[in-house]
Parts: structure tokens; sequence; C-alpha cells
């Protein structure tokens, strides 16, 4: 038990500084809400395609698992010259990748899987300005990442500003210029992206969450014919 405990608080700590003290905020996850994954789906074609791609989901799949037509994703959100039954491809070339950034931009079908859904809200949400960085800007949750900001002009730009408290110092962002969109748009836009991002790395569980609705129903409808069933029996007993 005292093992047990140990290790626990020995986990606990570990997750504690996966992020290196910062405070992830919550990212509020909804996969029965399909206008919020279209819009995500949208987003990540317009912002993030042109260097990541999401090779385990096919533009097919986005249709049929948000029931609707195909055309509707040829027109509204693949990018031109896209087929229904395309993966999610980014056209970035490996070499200029190199060039460009000095690694490559990572495949992001699992990613919030691997990074979780709050990292990823608060990582796209935490770019500041630092002018010692390549571009410019550098990421409170990922320290030095090679990651140019892709929302700077809708999000505006952060300053980085230390503040001291009894429990320690620790850095807050302030809004420095704003940007084309209100915090609040711009909020429920990054969520709508990590939403669909966390249905990227399971599409399944849409599908599971449906077929328990299905249970659900069945189990209720057994219910009241086994409850009919038993009033009926025990009539006669009585
Ligand atoms: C201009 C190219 C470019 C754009 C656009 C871009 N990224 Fe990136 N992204 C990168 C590069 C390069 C890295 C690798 C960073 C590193 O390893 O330091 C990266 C890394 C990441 C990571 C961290 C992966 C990991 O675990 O190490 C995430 C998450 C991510 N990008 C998400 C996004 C999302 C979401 C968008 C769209 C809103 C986006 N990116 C747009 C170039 C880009």
């Amino acid at each position: 038990m005292k093992n047990f405990l140990t290790l626990s608080l020995l986990l606990l700590s570990l997750t504690a500084n996966a992020s290196e003290g910062v405070k992830l905020n919550d990212a509020d996850i909804d996969l029965g809400d399909k206008i919020s994954l279209l819009r995500g789906a949208k987003h990540f074609v317009t912002h993030c395609l042109g260097c990541h791609s999401i090779k385990h989901m096919r533009y097919l799949r986005i249709a049929k698992d948000m029931e609707v037509d195909e055309k509707v994703i040829l027109n509204d959100i693949a990018p031109l010259g896209a087929g229904i039954y395309d993966p999610i491809h980014s056209a970035m070339n490996k070499h200029d990748a190199e060039k460009w950034f000095g690694t490559q931009p990572p495949d992001l079908s699992l990613i919030a899987r691997s990074r979780g859904q709050d990292w990823l809200y608060s990582y796209l949400k935490s770019y500041y300005i630092d002018p010692k960085r390549p571009f410019g800007v550098n990421n409170l949750v990922f320290q030095d990442t090679a990651m140019p900001n892709p929302f700077w002009e809708l999000q505006g730009e952060q300053h980085a500003v230390p503040r001291k408290t009894i429990y320690g110092e620790y850095i807050e962002l302030a809004q420095h210029e704003p940007g084309t969109l209100t915090e609040k748009e711009f909020d429920i836009m990054v969520n709508d992206l990590v939403n669909f991002l966390v249905y990227v790395g399971e599409p399944v569980q849409l599908e599971r969450q449906q077929m328990g609705k299905y249970v659900l129903f069945f189990l209720l409808v057994f219910f009241v014919i086994g409850y009919l069933l038993k009033k009926e029996y025990w009539k006669d007993v009585h």
C-alpha cells in the first residue's frame, strides 16, 4: 500500500511537470457536437494543413461520421482539388520543411492522444513575442517550439509578463496587440479545432457513443416489457 502511494505521488508529480509547471486551460470537448467538429475540420484545413497532415483520416470518413453530404465536405472543407477518398495530406515538401523549420511538422493523427486535449488547447493559445526566436515568437507550453504562431493575425500578439507571488514566480501572458477575433471568438475557434483533433484521434468514439444510446434505449424497452409481463404473471397469484 505504501509503495502504491509513493508510486501514485511520483506519477502525479511527473504529470504535473509535463508542461514545465505551466497551468493548462481546460478544453471543452463534445464529440456529439457535429457543427463544432465540422468547424474544427475547416479550421484545420485553413490554418494547419499547409504544414501538417492527418494521414489516418479521409474526407469521406468525415462526411460519414458527421452525416453530411460528400459535396459539403469537398466544397466547404477540403482544399481545392482534393478527392473524397483522399487522406488529409499536406502538400508540404519534407525537404523544404527541414530547411525552413529545422525539423518536420509531425503528422497530427494521434496528437490528441499523445499530448492530451488540454495541452493542445493551451499550446495553441500560448504564443508570445520573443525576438530571440527565429519567427519572433515563443510558446509558454512548448518552449522554443519550431512552429510559428498560426493564429497571430486572429489572436493578436501576447507578451510574457513575469509575476511574483508568495508561492514563487510564474509567467502570465498579456494581450499586446488585439487580433481580428475577440478573445471569446478565438477561444471557441481553438476549442473547435481541438475537438476535431480529439475526434481524429479516435473516430470510433463517435460510434461508441451512438451505440451506447441504442443500448440504453433497448434496455429501457425491455425493462418496460419485463415489468408488464411480471404484472401479468403475478396478477392471478395475488
Ligand atoms: C508554417 C508551418 C506550420 C503550421 C501552419 C502549423 N504548424 Fe504545427 N508545427 C510545425 C512545426 C515545424 C512543428 C515542430 C515543432 C518542434 O518540434 O519544435 C509543429 C509542431 C506542432 C505540434 C507539436 C507536436 C509535438 O507533439 O511535438 C502541434 C500540436 C501542432 N504543431 C499543431 C498545429 C496546429 C493545430 C496547427 C494549425 C492551427 C499547426 N500546427 C500549424 C509547423 C506548423
